[in-house]
């Protein structure tokens, strides 16, 4: 990583400091990389390198076989549970409780791992995998009651409900299916309105999450990459720090 691309994108960071939302950052799974938790693409140990995305990671794969599906994610969900927030979650934290207001965090991560680092406030565009969602309308909210509690289901791989057999999945969104619009929509005005896009550790291979970088540059913001390797919106940054997660963000965000 070129140092004079560091300092300048760190001078380019703490121009934004006191400006409300000066800063965006989208992060993806190379951002949880070094806290343990597998990344999607990965040649050797990411999860599409080493199962169907299709079987796994859609309405369609979860209704063929729904117990392999539901332990699957469970496994994860154990994996998230003993991970911990790394060095590059702690320094985006911190840079936050300096500059109050000044971030926006938008993740495409299904962990939670930047809420345990202390962030309050992250707009997640994938959902949450430690949440747990009915696949169907709960046939009792239809008939105009209450609707039936995901988890007050019968346990089971997965489990279901009692009345009306509905089945439960897990709270992230699968291809296929569309992104929670509302968060969506502040994270393409956060991007919008930004000064600085810091974009780590996403291979920019998922629509419409990789189109904000592009967003924020067509509105005037400088973008600034932090990936070990290339990805596919390179050709938005006008900083490439090559490194990862952990060991660039402490650098580029600690306080002058
Ligand atoms: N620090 C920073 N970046 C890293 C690190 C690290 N320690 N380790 C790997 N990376 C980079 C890789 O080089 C790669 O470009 O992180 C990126 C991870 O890319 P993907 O595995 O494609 O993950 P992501 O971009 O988050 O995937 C987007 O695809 O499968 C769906 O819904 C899933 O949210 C996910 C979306």
């Amino acid at each position: 990583m070129s140092l004079p691309d560091l300092s300048l994108a760190r001078a380019a960071i703490a121009a934004c400091r006191q400006r409300p939302g000066g800063l965006c950052v989208l992060t993806g799974a190379g951002m949880s990389a070094e806290s343990g938790i597998a990344t999607f693409r990965d040649a050797l140990t990411g999860y599409w390198a080493r199962f169907d995305p299709a079987e796994l990671a859609s309405v369609a794969g979860f209704r063929a076989d729904p117990a392999r599906v539901w332990r699957w994610y469970a496994e994860r969900r154990e994996g998230v549970r003993r991970a911990q927030p790394n060095a590059g979650h702690r320094a985006l934290a911190a840079f936050e409780a300096r500059h109050p207001g000044a971030l926006v965090l938008v993740t495409q991560n299904v962990d939670d791992l930047h809420q345990r680092a202390g962030h309050a406030a992250v707009l997640r565009l994938h959902g949450d995998i430690l949440d747990e969602q009915w696949l169907g309308p709960c046939a009792k909210r239809q008939a105009g009651g209450p609707a039936c509690d995901p988890a007050q289901a019968q346990r089971g791989d997965p489990p279901r409900c009692e009345a009306c057999g509905n089945l439960v999945r897990p709270g992230v969104v699968w291809f296929g299916e569309s992104l929670p619009i509302a968060a969506l929509a502040r994270a393409e005005q956060a991007a919008a309105d930004c000064a600085v896009m810091l974009v780590v550790g996403t291979s920019g291979a998922v629509w419409p999450a990789a189109g904000l970088a592009e967003h924020a540059a067509r509105h005037g913001a400088q973008v600034v990459i932090v990936n070990p390797a290339p990805s596919e919106i390179d050709d938005q940054a006008h900083w490439l720090l090559r490194g990862t997660a952990a060991e660039v963000l402490p650098r580029l965000l600690e306080a002058p």
